[in-house]
């Protein structure tokens, strides 16, 4: 084969690379943007508070990715609205304010793009974190002590200290890191309509 020939074949197909992964991937959904919800004047989707955005770190750091997924699929595909997962599936728009944005493919739990909806306290939301069992005997969650402090229990109650104790002793204090994976869990929300993919 002549050089020059072999030369078009691979920028050729570095071409074709370009186009097929960035440019109409670009296309797709480059240039989407948010919509504005005329009743509350509200961005959809949300824009997250820097603490949720924090938190998006802290999920991706703890390894919550390596067992839950963020990505609702649609009734043709699975049965994920009928588990309960979210009301609509998910569609590109809703990872806009989402960064880094994570899909997940691992279900050993639950899909948790719609958390924020379907568990928004607070309290329950630390308690699970801090030992899943907690609140549910069976779970199979990992607990995440590492992110709370033990303080020993005194006349004065901790702000923010969880209402359980691990053995009566003591105070669990949710650490920094704990209080942006729960403001990123409650910011985690799927149930708001976009042109695409409407509240049926
Ligand atoms: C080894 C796998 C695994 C990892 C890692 C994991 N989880 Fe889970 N998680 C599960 C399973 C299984 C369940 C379902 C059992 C249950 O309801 O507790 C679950 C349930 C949950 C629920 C309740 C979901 C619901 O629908 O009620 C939340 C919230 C949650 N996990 C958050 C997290 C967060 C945040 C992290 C990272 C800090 C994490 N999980 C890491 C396996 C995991």
């Amino acid at each position: 084969m002549k050089p020059t020939r072999a030369l078009f074949i691979v920028l050729g197909a570095l071409i074709l690379t370009w186009v097929s992964q960035a440019a109409v991937g670009y296309w797709q959904v480059g240039r989407l943007e948010p919509v504005l919800n005329e009743e509350s004047n509200l961005t959809e989707p949300p824009v997250p508070s820097g603490l949720a955005h924090t938190g998006a770190r802290v999920f991706a750091a703890e390894g919550c990715l390596e067992c839950h997924s963020l990505s609702v699929r649609g009734p043709s595909s699975s049965a994920d609205l009928t588990r309960g997962w979210g009301v609509r599936r998910t569609v590109p728009r809703d990872y806009l304010f989402r960064e880094p944005a994570m899909t997940g493919f691992s279900r050993i739990g639950p899909d948790l793009s719609n958390i924020g909806a379907r568990l928004p306290d607070t309290e329950k939301l630390m308690q699970h974190l801090y030992d899943p069992r907690l609140l549910k005997k069976s779970s199979t969650c990992p607990p995440h002590p590492w992110l709370f402090r033990k303080v020993p229990a005194g006349p004065r109650t901790e702000p923010g200290a969880l209402k359980v104790s691990p053995d009566g002793w003591h105070q669990l204090v949710p650490a920094y890191q704990a209080k942006c994976l729960v403001a990123y869990l409650q910011s985690l929300t799927v149930n708001y309509a976009l042109p695409e993919a409407p509240l049926k």
